[in-house]
């Protein structure tokens, strides 16, 4: 047994916690709208065809804001097959998944679905096969009250009221060659920036994500969200940043500690963010929507050993990226959304790709049952008890090797405190394969009380490292009671058990 500790002072705080970090994703991919959170017919499905078991399963996950309706997809899309009766809506090609689009499913049923969801809309335009004009007008559509061609149209379709929709994505992914549009940096700059121009004089209350890499192994990481921000500085909120993680050839150390990655990721986008700031002279920040990220076992387009990445038959909806996530899998969601928690000063935005089906922590099959994957669990946990202010932690923790990052600590932690309600909240993972550890929090101008909740993912009894939650056994993987926690003389104990993610909520008092 190994002993780690961890100390936590009321005054030291990283700032409030941004409730968009626990956003989700829908796209228009595989099965995530069609049998996932749409399927008229379906025996749980309301008059609209929105699933009511999903919906349920959605709203225990708690999703805050969710990114519609792409991903590649939007690249392509015209957000105008998506309007209007549905019988006249034009079934089209979708050359990002190779899947036939019926659009039965477009933004008025996404926007009665979020209402039902309780979710903010992240709405994304395309800016590969399309531009300024396309944007302004679907903004006109969306958020002009009436009295104009795009908002009377969107009120012929039964939407009296505007859908104000607040914050959008200027694109997706046009870095990367497999993107429809690619564009250099400088296309895209340029283009965000005057599509970011027109869509804000429609209205001005709206807030940009421009595009930032679509990982960080870009060959043009850095100097493309360079570029695009010396473009779009004044006109953009927020710059994007997407990552997925796997494990490699059984290399689990390296993966558990890929929260290291995302760490570092993040610093990067900072400093190329605030140099941008400083060589412009600019007096506003930009911040970091990190609008996909997950674990997700990319195996190569087409490649055979992974049937379901890309569909090779042209169909409605097609299973594409059905991953399911094993214990370990939630273990690094969770150290991930430590990550992600830990720079809510600079992150303010965050969407784990996807909600359903596609890599998602919920599963559900056409006609069938809907569940919730391993990974389910650290999101809900932390999108219900992470409240307030971040707390900046120090963490003296034993080390694990790892082949990518060397010694990393094992023992990986964020809290938040909520100083008008006194509520605390640890989130911890031990990403030690072999042994348990001896956990001992030292709070500094707090006293703990009483212990509200203490709740633990690990492997169950009997099974390894790789038990996933599935069609026939939906609960295997769930969180279970941590009864270690203990309070003695101010300072709280627990243990944690190799390969495990916690989370104790205390209830406290300043001293
Ligand atoms: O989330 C799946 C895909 O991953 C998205 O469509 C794309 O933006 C990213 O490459």
């Amino acid at each position: 047994m190994s002993a780690a500790r961890i100390i936590l002072d009321r005054d030291f705080q990283v700032g409030k916690v941004p409730r968009r970090l626990f956003g989700s994703f829908v796209e228009h991919m595989g099965r995530c709208v069609y049998t996932g959170i749409y399927e008229p017919g379906h025996p749980e499905a309301d008059e609209r065809g929105f699933r009511q078991d999903v919906l349920k399963l959605v709203k225990e996950m708690g999703p805050t804001v969710v990114r519609y309706p792409g991903g590649n997809f939007v690249s392509g899309y015209r957000w105008e097959d998506g309007v209007g009766p549905i019988e006249d809506r034009p079934r089209r090609i979708d050359g990002a998944w190779h899947t036939i689009e019926t659009n039965a499913f477009g933004l008025h049923e996404f926007m009665e679905w979020a209402k039902a969801a309780d979710v903010e809309v992240m709405e994304a335009i395309n800016l590969g096969t399309r531009g300024v004009e396309a944007a302004r007008a679907l903004v006109e559509y969306a958020n002009h009250p009436s009295g104009t061609y795009w908002s009377d149209l969107r009120r012929s379709h039964g939407a009296e009221e505007p859908f104000g929709i607040k914050l959008w994505c200027l694109g997706n992914e046009l870095d990367g060659p497999w993107q429809i549009g690619h564009k250099t940096a400088d296309e895209y700059g340029r283009l965000a920036q005057e599509s970011a121009k027109a869509m804000k004089l429609v209205d001005p209350e709206i807030e940009l994500v421009a595009v930032g890499s679509s990982s960080k192994s870009m060959p043009t990481f850095g100097s493309w969200e360079h570029t695009v921000l010396s473009h779009t500085y004044e006109e953009v909120d927020f710059v994007s940043m997407h990552a997925y993680y796997q494990e490699h050839d059984g290399d689990a150390a390296s993966f558990l500690a890929e929260a290291v990655d995302m760490d570092s990721f993040i610093e990067g986008v900072v400093a190329t963010i605030d140099a941008v700031k400083a060589a412009g002279k600019h007096t506003k920040q930009v911040d970091i929507s990190f609008d996909e990220w997950n674990v997700w076992y990319q195996r190569g387009l087409n490649s055979d050993d992974q049937p379901h990445q890309v569909a090779k038959e042209w169909k409605t909806h097609p299973r594409l990226i059905e991953d399911s996530y094993s214990v370990t899998d939630a273990v690094v969601v969770g150290t991930l959304l430590h990550s992600l928690l830990r720079h809510g000063d600079r992150v303010k935005i965050a969407n784990q790709a996807q909600l359903v089906n596609v890599i998602a922590p919920i599963l559900s099959e056409e006609g069938g049952p809907a569940w919730r994957q391993a990974s389910f669990w650290p999101f809900a946990r932390m999108s219900e008890l992470a409240q307030g202010n971040i707390m900046q932690l120090v963490v003296d923790s034993p080390k694990v090797p790892t082949a990518k990052f060397g010694d990393v600590d094992a023992v990986d932690a964020t809290a938040t405190w909520d100083d008008e309600g006194g509520k605390l909240a640890l989130f911890v993972a031990n990403r030690g394969l072999k042994e348990a550890t001896e956990i001992t929090l030292d709070l500094r101008g707090l006293a703990p009380t009483s212990v509200l909740r203490a709740e633990l993912l690990t492997i169950p009894e009997g099974g390894d490292r790789h038990v996933a939650n599935t069609l026939e056994n939906p609960e295997a993987v769930t969180l279970v009671p941590l009864d270690s926690v203990g309070i003695e003389d101010g300072v709280v104990n627990l243990r944690l058990p190799a390969l495990s993610w916690a989370v104790v909520q205390l209830e406290t008092t300043q001293i």
